[in-house]
């Protein structure tokens, strides 16, 4: 089965959710366009390693939502992605249609059941990050997460399937063991920057949390 974390094709879903010319307009120019955006996610690089990088994001509210799935099901993020598209374009207590901010983070925890808990955030834009409007579906919610320190490194191409998720897990993992910093598969985020239609300069990443798991 297919999955794509990677933020899908804006335009199919702005007609999935049946988005008027207005609310498309206005998403468009908050993000200032569906490949260039306006906004990313604020972080500092703490230290450059050879093979990855250490960085801190400070504390942010995201928008969430979370499913539990086996792996052979998945995670299903394309519906649950539209959750939260629809609160970015304006199903929220204020109505309000939001920049869509980079990147989407899918945090991967396996289960020992077999059964994977997915939760996949958006940051709030800028402009909403102290006060965001609530969110009306249920499923939705906003989350106001800790100060993050992360280990990564970045990756191109189309990382979409969750083996090839987890693959590239496994990659950076064996090079943080080199420098005796040792983490489980069995927790991660899938960070994706880009969508399905952007070929080039792709923007992949996962990252081990560094606080969490020691
Ligand atoms: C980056 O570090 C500086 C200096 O410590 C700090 O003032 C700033 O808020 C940090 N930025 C982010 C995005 O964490």
């Amino acid at each position: 089965m297919t999955r794509m974390c990677n933020m899908e094709t804006f335009a199919v879903l702005l007609f999935v959710v049946g988005a008027t010319a207005n609310t498309f307009r206005n998403f468009v120019n908050g993000a200032g366009s569906l490949i260039g955006y306006a906004e990313e996610a604020p972080y500092n690089i703490t230290k450059i390693h050879q093979n990855f990088e250490e960085r801190e994001y400070p504390a942010l509210n995201w928008v969430c939502t979370t499913t539990k799935a086996s792996s052979e099901v998945g995670s299903h993020d394309r519906a649950m992605f539209l959750k939260l598209f629809r609160y970015v374009t304006g199903q929220n207590s204020e109505r309000r249609v939001m920049a869509y901010v980079i990147p989407a983070t899918l945090e991967y925890t396996n289960g020992k059941n077999g059964i994977n808990t997915y939760v996949l955030c958006l940051f709030i834009e800028k402009a909403h990050q102290a006060h965001p409007p609530e969110p009306i579906d249920e499923s939705v919610f906003i989350e106001n997460r800790p100060p993050l320190t992360i280990y990564t490194r970045t990756v191109g191409g189309y990382v979409i399937s969750e083996s090839q998720w987890i693959d590239e897990g496994a990659r950076l993992s064996g090079y943080l063991q080199h420098e005796g910093i040792s983490f489980s598969l069995n927790h991660m985020y899938w960070v994706s920057y880009d969508f399905t239609f952007k070929f080039w300069n792709r923007r992949n990443e996962v990252w081990f949390a560094k606080e969490a798991e020691k």
